[in-house]
This record gives structure tokens, C-alpha cells and sequence, in this order.
């Protein structure tokens, strides 16, 4: 396989990010046909990248390209993912979705079942996390036994201010705050304490941003959680911080702590004035990750190329789901939500 031809549905804030990767960074990757249902942004394929092949159905694209294909990259909103990985599926392309991997947990669970007929594709899901250096980096470290045994993580995700507005778009196929944003967190969490969560009890409200409440979502939310092997974890959502987008991790262990990204710093420069001593911090996610990004779309592609298995798959992100799901639950139902009784 000289080129891993894609078909790429979704080019939203996201969709084009990863379609300028793709297109622009990756010279291993080709995207041959691209889809979303707004017309701006098919415009956009067209003008910008010089996609020839457009659609604005997601199902006409699948049936009219799989032939010419090997892979389908899935950035459409969360609502579409379950379906979106299926039809991928069933038509014999890999796939990549954003994560998560659905809203609720029947059509994860269906995703589970039918992906188990093509052992041989390859599903990988946006855990972009697990591609940025800082955070592979301490995962080395915990590996090689540096801080002992690691019994907490505190994980946050938190969105500038000023982009709740924006964010608000986001809320209707979300799935909430804790799917939306601390599922990132969730899956650090096992990946670092080596172990599945298994209770959480979760808090939050809209305490500046009552739009979020239309959406049953809050602007803010947090979660304390326990694993099965007696570990703990600490999750913060919010949609309010004043500074910027400040996604941070901290990890506890028996003989020794990591932190990773405590200052979202934008550079190295230190400004020194009347107000003190600071830094100017990163606005949006995207300025944090762009470099796991486009490190995850390679991994994508070069797997694809030597039939490897996926970094983050099916199972991984299921897991992720299910603890995403309990601390959603928690947070609505005001009490303790066990993982084992996430079924449907
Ligand atoms: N990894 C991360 O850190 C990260 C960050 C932001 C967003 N995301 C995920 O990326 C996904 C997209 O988010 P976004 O911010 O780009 O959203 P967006 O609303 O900007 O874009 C959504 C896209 O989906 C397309 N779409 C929706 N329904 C469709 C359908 N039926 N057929 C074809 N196309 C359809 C729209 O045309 C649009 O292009 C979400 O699932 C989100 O959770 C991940």
C-alpha cells in the first residue's frame, strides 16, 4: 500500500484540523473524498484543500468510495460516531472516530459486537492525550517504577471562559461535560493506575452559564472515583476558567509525584510588570494538543500500512465510556453510581 486512501466525514472545528493534517502534513495519507452536511464547509474542502470528491451524505459517500478506500476518518459530532464506525466497518475500511465512542452505552456496545467480525480493521479513537509527548513521557516513568506505586490521579480539563458561548453549540450532541471533556481524563486515569474505574460519586451545576441547563449539562463539574484495585481518581469539568484552556494531570504515586502541564503556558516568555510576574496561557485545546494530533494521525496511518493494532481501540474506549457514563449518572441522580451497573 503506497498511500492510505481516506474518506473523511465531518469538517467542523474539529473535521478540518485533521483534514489540513491530513492532507497538508501526512504524505502517506491521501483524502480522496470528504462529507459533511453543511454546505460552508464542503465549500471549504473545495477552495482550500483541493478535495474533488464531495458529499453531503454520509451513507452515499461510504457506498460510492469504499472501493477506491481503505480508511474512514469519522470527526463528525458525537451523535453520528456509533453508526458512522458500523458502516465503516461493514464496508471493510479502518476507521478512526474522534472520540467519544457514542452518547449511550447499547450503541457502544453494539460497536463492540460488530467490530469483533473484523479483527482485521483497524479502530482507533481520538484519545489525543495518549499522543502528547509530556503525557506519554510520564507514562514511561510510572512503567519504570519512578514514583512507586501510583494510588491517585487528579485530572482536569477546563475550557476558557470566554468560549462558552461557542461551547453551547457543542451541548445538544455532546453528551454532557463529563463525556465531552473529562472522558480524556477518565482514560488517563486507567491508564496510569493500570485499572478499571469502579465507583463515582460526581457534583456540578451552572454556576455563570445557564444555557448549559437546557442541554441537562452544568458549566462546571467535578467527581471523585475509585478503581478496582483501590486507587482513587479526581476529575474537574469546567467551562468557566478565566485564564484559559487549562488541561492539567497530576499522579500520586507511593515514592515520588508527576505533574503534567500545571502551567498552561503559550511560550517561555515571563512577563514581568506592574501586576506581578506571569505568562500568557493557551486559549483552546487544539493550541495545547496540535502536536499529538497530528503524532496521532501519523500513528493512524503508519499502523494502517503495517497491520498493526491500534493504540487506543474499541475496548479502551468502552472502558473510557462506561466511567464517562457513571459520573454522569452520579452527577444527575445525586448518588453514588456503580461501573459494573452501566448496561445500557
Ligand atoms: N479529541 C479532542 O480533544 C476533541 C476536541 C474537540 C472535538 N472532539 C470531537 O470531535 C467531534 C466533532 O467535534 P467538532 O467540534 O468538530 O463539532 P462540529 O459541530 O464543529 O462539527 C461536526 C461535523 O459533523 C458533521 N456532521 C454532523 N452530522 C452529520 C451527518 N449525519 N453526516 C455527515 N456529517 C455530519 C457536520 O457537518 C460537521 O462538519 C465530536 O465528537 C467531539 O467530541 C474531540
Amino acid at each position: 500500500m503506497e498511500k492510505v486512501r481516506i474518506l473523511l466525514a465531518g469538517l467542523g472545528r474539529m473535521g478540518q484540523s485533521h483534514a489540513i493534517n491530513l492532507v497538508n502534513k501526512i504524505p502517506q495519507a491521501e483524502v480522496i473524498a470528504v462529507c459533511s452536511i453543511v454546505q460552508d464547509e464542503i465549500d471549504w474542502a473545495k477552495n482550500v484543500l483541493g478535495i474533488k470528491s464531495l458529499y453531503k451524505n454520509f451513507d452515499q459517500m461510504v457506498d460510492e468510495k469504499k472501493g477506491e478506500a481503505d480508511a474512514l476518518y469519522l470527526v463528525t459530532s458525537t451523535d453520528q460516531h456509533a453508526r458512522g464506525i458500523i458502516k465503516g466497518l461493514e464496508n471493510g475500511l479502518h476507521v478512526f472516530c474522534e472520540k467519544p465512542l457514542g452518547i449511550d452505552i447499547k450503541e457502544c456496545l453494539e460497536v463492540e459486537q460488530v467490530s469483533k467480525k473484523f479483527p482485521e480493521l483497524n479502530v482507533t479513537l481520538g484519545f489525543v492525550r495518549r499522543f502528547d509527548p509530556s503525557y506519554k513521557y510520564a507514562k514511561e516513568l510510572i512503567d519504570q517504577g519512578k514514583i512507586g506505586k501510583p494510588f491517585l490521579v487528579k485530572s482536569q480539563t477546563t475550557d476558557d471562559d470566554t468560549t462558552a458561548p461557542f461551547q453551547l453549540k457543542f451541548a445538544k450532541t455532546g453528551g454532557g461535560a463529563f463525556l465531552d471533556m473529562n472522558i480524556h481524563d477518565v482514560d488517563l486515569a486507567r491508564w496510569f493506575l493500570g485499572s478499571e474505574m469502579e465507583q463515582a460519586t460526581s457534583y456540578g451545576g451552572c454556576y455563570k452559564h445557564e444555557g448549559f441547563g437546557d442541554f441537562g449539562d452544568v458549566d462546571n463539574a467535578a467527581a471523585l472515583t475509585r478503581f478496582d484495585n483501590g486507587s482513587m481518581a479526581f476529575f474537574l469539568a469546567s467551562r468557566t476558567a478565566p485564564h484559559g484552556h487549562d488541561t492539567h494531570t497530576q499522579i500520586l504515586g507511593t515514592n515520588g509525584i508527576l505533574r503534567i502541564g500545571h502551567n498552561p503556558r503559550n511560550n517561555h516568555v515571563e512577563i514581568l510588570d506592574p501586576t506581578g510576574v506571569r505568562n500568557e496561557c493557551v486559549k483552546t485545546f487544539y493550541e495545547r494538543f496540535e502536536e499529538a494530533f497530528l503524532l496521532e494521525a501519523i500513528d493512524f496511518v503508519d499502523r494502517i500500512k503495517d497491520g498493526k493494532a491500534p493504540i487506543v481501540g474499541i475496548q479502551d474506549a468502552l472502558m473510557a465510556q462506561k466511567g464517562a457514563i457513571a459520573l454522569t449518572k452520579s452527577l444527575k441522580e445525586r448518588k453514588t453510581v456503580y461501573v459494573k451497573d452501566i448496561k445500557e
